[in-house]
Order: C-alpha cells, then sequence, then structure tokens
C-alpha cells in the first residue's frame, strides 16, 4: 500500500516529540516563564483562548463565549488557529507548551485530554465541578470523557452529532432525485444527480473530512454494536472482517460521486458549495448547520439535514470541551474558574448553542427557538443514550487514542487516494495497522 504522507501520522509524531521533549525538559534549566507567571501580574482577569473556530458560523458562536466573559469584565485574548478538525492549532498548542507558555484555555476533546492529562500539564476542575455538581448536570458518556483519572480536566461546551447528510433539495428535485435513507437510495440519487451533470457530493481535501464521510458508512453497515467492536474495542476479527471489507466497498463506490480535491479546501468551502447550488450533498458535523445559517440558510428547510444514509435513529457524538493550563497566578486562576463555570450555566448553554449548531450538553436547557434539526438530535441522543447505542466519532478523537486515530487516517485515506483498490486488502491493514498503534 501507498503510505503517503497524512495528517494523521503526523499528528501521532508530534505528540511523541512534546513526550520526548517533555521527558528531556525534566533534566533542563526551567522555560522561560509566561509574564503572569514571572511576577508581572496582569492587571485585570484575562484568558487566552485556543481554538479553531475560524468559520463564519463558529466565529459566531466563539463570540458568544468572549461575550459573556467579557459581561464579567474577564478579559479575552484570542488564539484563533484556523483548519477544521484542529490539526493545525494542536501543532501550535504543542510548541506553545513545550517551551513553558502554554494558553491559559484550550479547546481540547476526547483522548487528547487523557494524553494532555497525563502529561501534567491540566488543571483540575474538581471545585468548580463539585460547587456546580458537574456529576449530576452531564450525561455519564460526557462527564467519563472530561476526567482524567477520576478528575475533571476539562469543561464540556456542547453535543454534536456527526452522522449527518446536508442536502440541497433544489438540486435534487432538478434531478429527480429523492431524499435518500439507506446506502442503497442514496447511490440511486447520486447517479441521477451525475447524470443531471450535478456534483453529488461536496467533500474538503483534509483526512478528518474523508473520514467523517467513512465513519458514518462504516455506522450504517455495522450497526452501533459493531462499530464500537471495530473502533473502540479494536478487535482485530472485526477490523479485518467480512462486514469491514463491505464497508470499504461501499465507501469506494462513494468516490465515484465525489469531485475529489486536489486542493486544499476545508469543509466550510464544501457547505457554500451546498448554498450556491454547486453541489447536491455534504456528509458532515453540524457544525456546518453553523455556516448554513450563517450564510442565510434556514437549516431543516433550504438546507435539509437528513441522517447519514443508513443510520436513521443513530448517534455519532463530538463533544466540544475547554481545557485549562496550569497558571499561578490568582487572577489567571480566576478567570479560568469563572470561563469553566460560565460555559455549563443554561443561559450560556442557551445562546452559544444556538450559534454553533450543536446542542447542549444539559438537558435542563430551555430548547425553544432551536431548529428542526437540533431538535432531531436532541431527540436522537437521548434515545441512543437510553439503549446504550451512542457511537464516538473516529475523524474527531472520540473513539481511541491519537496513535490509533492516526493508524486508522492512513489506511482510510490510503484507500481513498489510490487508484486500485482492494477492499480486502484495506481491511486487512486496516487490523494490522490498528493493532500496532495500540
Ligand atoms: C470541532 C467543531 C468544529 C469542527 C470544524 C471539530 O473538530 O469539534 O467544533 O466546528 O471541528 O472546525
Amino acid at each position: 500500500m501507498n503510505m503517503s504522507f497524512s495528517a494523521g501520522r503526523y499528528r501521532s509524531l508530534s505528540l511523541a516529540v512534546v513526550l520526548i521533549t517533555a521527558a528531556i525538559s525534566a533534566f533542563l534549566p526551567a522555560p522561560a516563564m509566561s509574564a503572569s507567571d514571572a511576577g508581572q501580574q496582569p492587571e485585570q482577569q484575562e484568558v487566552e483562548v485556543l481554538h479553531w473556530w475560524t468559520a463564519k458560523g463558529e466565529m459566531k458562536a466563539a463570540q458568544v463565549l468572549q461575550g459573556s466573559l467579557e459581561q464579567q469584565s474577564i478579559g479575552w485574548k484570542n488564539f484563533a488557529i484556523a483548519g477544521g478538525g484542529g490539526e493545525s492549532a494542536m501543532t501550535v498548542l504543542k510548541s506553545r507548551a513545550v517551551s513553558g507558555n502554554p494558553p491559559s484555555a484550550a479547546q481540547l476533546k476526547g483522548y487528547d485530554l487523557q494524553e494532555w492529562g497525563m502529561l501534567g500539564f491540566l488543571t483540575s476542575l474538581d471545585e468548580v465541578a463539585d460547587a456546580q455538581r458537574w456529576d449530576q448536570l452531564l450525561p455519564p458518556v460526557i462527564s467519563q470523557i472530561m476526567k482524567y483519572q477520576g478528575h475533571y480536566v476539562a469543561v464540556p461546551v456542547n453535543i454534536h452529532r456527526v452522522n449527518w447528510l446536508w442536502i440541497n433539495p433544489a438540486l435534487l428535485e432538478k434531478a429527480g432525485a429523492t431524499v435518500p435513507d439507506s446506502l442503497e437510495s442514496f447511490f440511486v440519487a447520486a447517479e441521477k444527480l451525475k447524470q443531471a451533470n450535478i456534483v453529488p457530493v461536496a467533500l474538503g481535501s483534509d483526512p478528518w473530512q474523508e473520514v467523517t464521510l467513512f465513519e458514518s458508512v462504516a455506522l450504517a453497515v455495522l450497526g452501533p454494536q459493531d462499530y464500537r467492536r471495530a473502533f473502540v474495542d479494536l478487535d482485530s476479527d472485526m477490523l479485518a472482517g467480512e462486514q469491514m471489507v463491505d464497508v470499504f466497498r461501499q465507501f469506494e463506490h462513494m468516490r465515484q460521486y465525489i469531485d475529489v480535491k486536489t486542493k486544499a479546501m476545508e469543509w466550510s468551502d464544501a457547505s457554500a458549495m451546498l448554498v450556491e447550488g454547486k453541489a447536491a450533498m455534504q456528509f458532515m458535523g453540524d457544525w456546518a448547520k453553523g455556516e448554513f445559517s450563517a450564510l442565510g440558510k434556514t437549516p431543516g428547510k433550504e438546507i435539509l439535514c437528513v441522517p447519514a444514509p443508513g443510520t436513521q435513529g443513530l448517534f455519532t457524538y463530538n463533544i466540544d470541551s475547554f481545557a485549562f493550563f496550569k497558571h499561578s497566578d490568582d487572577l489567571s486562576i480566576q478567570a479560568q474558574e469563572t470561563m469553566a463555570h460560565t460555559i455549563l450555566t443554561p443561559d450560556f448553554q442557551r445562546k452559544f448553542n444556538l450559534a454553533k449548531g450543536s446542542i447542549p450538553v444539559r438537558t435542563d436547557v430551555d430548547m425553544t427557538g432551536f431548529d428542526s434539526c437540533s431538535l432531531a438530535s436532541a431527540a436522537a441522543f437521548q434515545l441512543n443514550q437510553q439503549n446504550n447505542t451512542l457511537v464516538p466519532s473516529i475523524s474527531q478523537g472520540l473513539a481511541s487514542t491519537s496513535y490509533v486515530q492516526a493508524a486508522i487516517f492512513d489506511v482510510v485515506t490510503d484507500f481513498f487516494h489510490s487508484k486500485q483498490t482492494d477492499p480486502v486488502k484495506a481491511a486487512n491493514q486496516l487490523a494490522r495497522a490498528v493493532k500496532s498503534a495500540r
């Protein structure tokens, strides 16, 4: 198999570099201190916040957070690093942390929290969590992700559903196609669009976007139990088995309906293609909804949201969260605690999630004014939580460590970009790559 460079592999290598550098630095003089640690107390409470919310809809959501803090006289130092999925943001964060100057808060999520927790960089949020009763407020599936060795190290902001298909209904109608609800009907619709000279599926160029498509196909083919066996339990028989071969087969079939990019293209550019009538469908998490709204389209009406074909009623989750880096001055610590507390207030949860396209992590938030896609997402989350069928997103780092995630990214993206593809070989390759990355 052609082992071309991929962001996934780069990501795990860079984490290894952090580990090695952190180990070496234990034997070196202390790194340069930040201004506040060096005794120059900041004059007001301030948070420097690293995030990758730079698309139009995302910026609106980030402004809700900034506004909520500014109302409490906490300054906002914006540390935004463009790049959906957070690949570039994580690279910058690692270099700031290794040089001893991490920001006060960073958008960190999933298994990355465990890896940063293990390195000893994160501050405990247990006091805020006890006072605000996070254990009672949060669904267990979420609180467990926020804890490292039983202590809260991050505060969750939202719940994103990843297994969505976004549709421009006017283009579907033009091609005489109907809204698909299974992989079979998806391919029928895609073929009609292709025949009508309409790009069936818009897909950006990042590996994580290809894996977003792959994981929705995998959920459709495998169902939630076997998806978990493969991507959470990392069961080799499941990863190399007949069903996984079928996942690769269906994924391969999808390629015929995608204008595969050779130039860099963000997920938000793909969303814009739907708005501008240049492509009919997009597989993407519901952060795309923030983008459609920001571009003046009503999600659920002008741009439809339906579960990714074959995943009706199921829920792939991606939970955004903020973690806080250890700082020693009181003003920074107070600002961090206020930020963590603010994020879980009902008022913030409502305003932020309305802008972001996601749903609140608290179940007691007034959902009046949320669109039909969010209401469907909230109902599906609850149902899957009750049935124990929620599945974590692979592409978003919620299913496995960054090492395993990188191995999956490599196999999936190599397969997607190869001309000669053999689904049997790909499934075997996946099992082997995952095994060696564990
Ligand atoms: C984040 C979302 C964000 C998306 C695109 C995901 O990794 O969880 O909050 O909107 O990337 O930037």
